[in-house]
């Protein structure tokens, strides 16, 4: 897969480098069915009030997800898979950087359905001092943030930064996104993760 794909709207490379890279190598199709099948049940109900519903996956060590953790780790060198947790979106995402207690700073997702037309858009703080509200993420104001660039939803595996202010839009409340999203043990940055993907395609 070519990262420089002209649908990947950039400020420039360096920049879209810094933010998400995808792992073509990484199966779609059995992951996709196994997380889904996990989670459609748990996301029945949403309260019109929620913008989002998070379902923790309980087992990391059995099936196919120990079969991606060994993957991960024995193949790139990534840490162990620390959680999982599968999102469902039907509104647009309040701009955030991750974490509760302190910032969350990569991601692995695969969007497993909605994802069509939505996009993964990335901004720059206008200051590092631009005030946030912290409570199951730190939110932004749009003031205080400009465009950067944008990841188009597809159902492909990407890594990304999410230590960068970032939201995902255009979900459809007819047909919501879910991804399945895999944190790491000790908090790996997105630069070190990215950088054992490289490692792994050069081979
Ligand atoms: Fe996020």
């Amino acid at each position: 897969m070519n990262i420089y794909h002209p649908v990947y709207k950039c400020m420039d490379k360096y920049a879209m480098q810094q933010l998400f890279k995808h792992l073509p190598f990484l199966d779609t199709a059995e992951y996709t069915d196994y997380y889904l099948n996990k989670s459609l049940s748990r996301f029945s109900h949403q309260p019109p009030e929620m913008f989002y519903l998070r379902y923790d996956l309980p087992e990391l060590n059995t099936g196919i997800t120990k079969n991606l953790n060994e993957q991960l780790m024995e193949n790139l060198g990534f840490p162990s898979i620390d959680y999982a947790l599968v999102f469902k979106h039907r509104l647009p995402q309040p701009i955030h950087i991750d974490g509760h207690s302190f910032v969350r700073q990569s991601s692995l997702n695969l969007p497993l359905i909605g994802y069509e037309n939505t996009k993964m858009i990335f901004y720059n703080l206008k200051s590092k001092d631009e005030p946030c509200l912290h409570t199951d993420a730190f939110y932004f104001n749009e003031d205080s943030v400009e465009y950067n660039c944008e990841l188009p939803g597809d159902n492909n595996w990407v890594l990304v930064n999410t230590s960068i202010p970032h939201r995902i839009i255009n979900s459809d409340p007819q047909n919501p996104r879910i991804t399945v999203c895999f944190r790491f043990k000790t908090n790996p940055t997105y630069e070190h993760l990215s950088n054992l993907i490289d490692k792994h395609l050069k081979c």
